[in-house]
């Protein structure tokens, strides 16, 4: 591909290197600088003029930080006349941060829309939202990618027999629902109750739908804490069900929740990688499937102006 390049700034080297190699591609070399009142620098190392910039970011812990490297990204690239600027972020900063549900609150997930577009960004990429309202808050080209033909993909390969879907809370039923068709499964639902005022307690109310004698996949956007999906397995499994497993599209896995996952009554857990981990790190029943295939079709697609939308049927 000609007049193309790929940047990226600090949250997940490996995923960029991944998708330049699918490209066939060297990423565009960037050069940090934390100066010592630490203001951060960026310099983009070759001349990026008028060609298609992709700048790869990933929100991960410091994610105000990984956030400012996208916007001196993306200001430099746009001050060395860029012809067009795309940002692909595969794991949304403050994606749940969507909605005004309480008094006297931000929402953050707009803010950055309005941020990035200040910013320079001509096109916005990104990954299984939240919701996917939040694709409405950009006032440019945006792509919503899902991890779907991956995920799919891998349970379909191991032929799931005696298996239900769930939805862990109300939000999920349509993800959930998506995902039981594809894989031709039953589905059921756990009636997920916050207290809003503690934020990771999860108090489990009612599971409506036949999982009694089966094994349960509960089918999740993201797993941070892991309260929702650990929980939920103890309460499936206090409801009969056979074994229970999880998927959860961003491991984003905070804290302890790996020392918790292992201690919990999950059996398996698939993420992506959106979110980088040390796999040294990770148990042997935690599958990390990836996601770079995808975005790499995407960015080639997007750069040759083809459709996206035949990525997913
Ligand atoms: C919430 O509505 C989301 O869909 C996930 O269930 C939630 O973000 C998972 O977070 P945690 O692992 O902290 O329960």
């Amino acid at each position: 591909m000609n007049n193309i390049k790929l940047l990226t700034g600090t949250s997940h080297p490996q995923l960029a290197r991944n998708i330049a190699e699918l490209l066939r591609m060297d990423l565009t070399p960037v050069e940090w600088i934390r100066f010592s009142n630490d203001n951060l620098f960026c310099r983009i190392g070759e001349s990026i003029r008028e060609t298609d910039v992709f700048i790869i970011q990933t929100s991960r812990p410091p994610v105000n930080d990984i956030l400012m490297e996208l916007y001196l990204l993306i200001d430099a690239a746009k001050y060395a006349s860029a012809g067009r600027i795309t940002a692909v972020l595969p794991y949304y900063p403050y994606v749940r941060s969507d909605k005004k549900d309480q008094p006297r609150i931000p929402v953050t997930a707009r803010l950055i829309a309005d941020q990035l577009v200040a910013a320079g960004a001509h096109h916005v990429v990104t990954m299984d939202l939240h919701s996917p309202q939040t694709l409405g808050f950009f006032r440019i080209p945006a792509d919503h990618l899902y991890a779907a033909p991956v995920i799919v993909d891998y349970f379909r390969k191991r032929a799931l027999k005696n298996y239900v879907i769930i939805a862990p809370d109300a939000g999920g039923v349509a993800r959930a629902r998506f995902y039981a068709q594809r894989l031709s499964l039953p589905m059921a639902i756990i009636d997920k109750r916050r207290d809003p005022k503690l934020g990771r307690e999860v108090e489990i109310t009612y599971i409506i739908g036949d999982i009694k004698g089966k094994d349960a996949l509960i089918i999740d956007d993201e797993i941070t804490t892991g309260n929702t999906v650990f929980q939920s397995a103890e309460a499936l499994l206090k409801d009969g069900a056979a074994s229970v497993s999880a998927c959860c599209i961003h491991g984003v896995l905070q804290g302890d929740a790996i020392s918790r996952f292992k201690k919990s009554k999950l059996k398996e857990l698939t993420i992506t990688d959106t979110v980088p981990h040390d796999k040294k790190n990770l148990p042997k029943n935690l599958t990390t499937l990836s996601i770079a295939p995808l975005l790499a079709e995407a960015i080639r697609r997007i750069h040759e102006g083809e459709s996206l939308s035949a990525m997913f049927i």
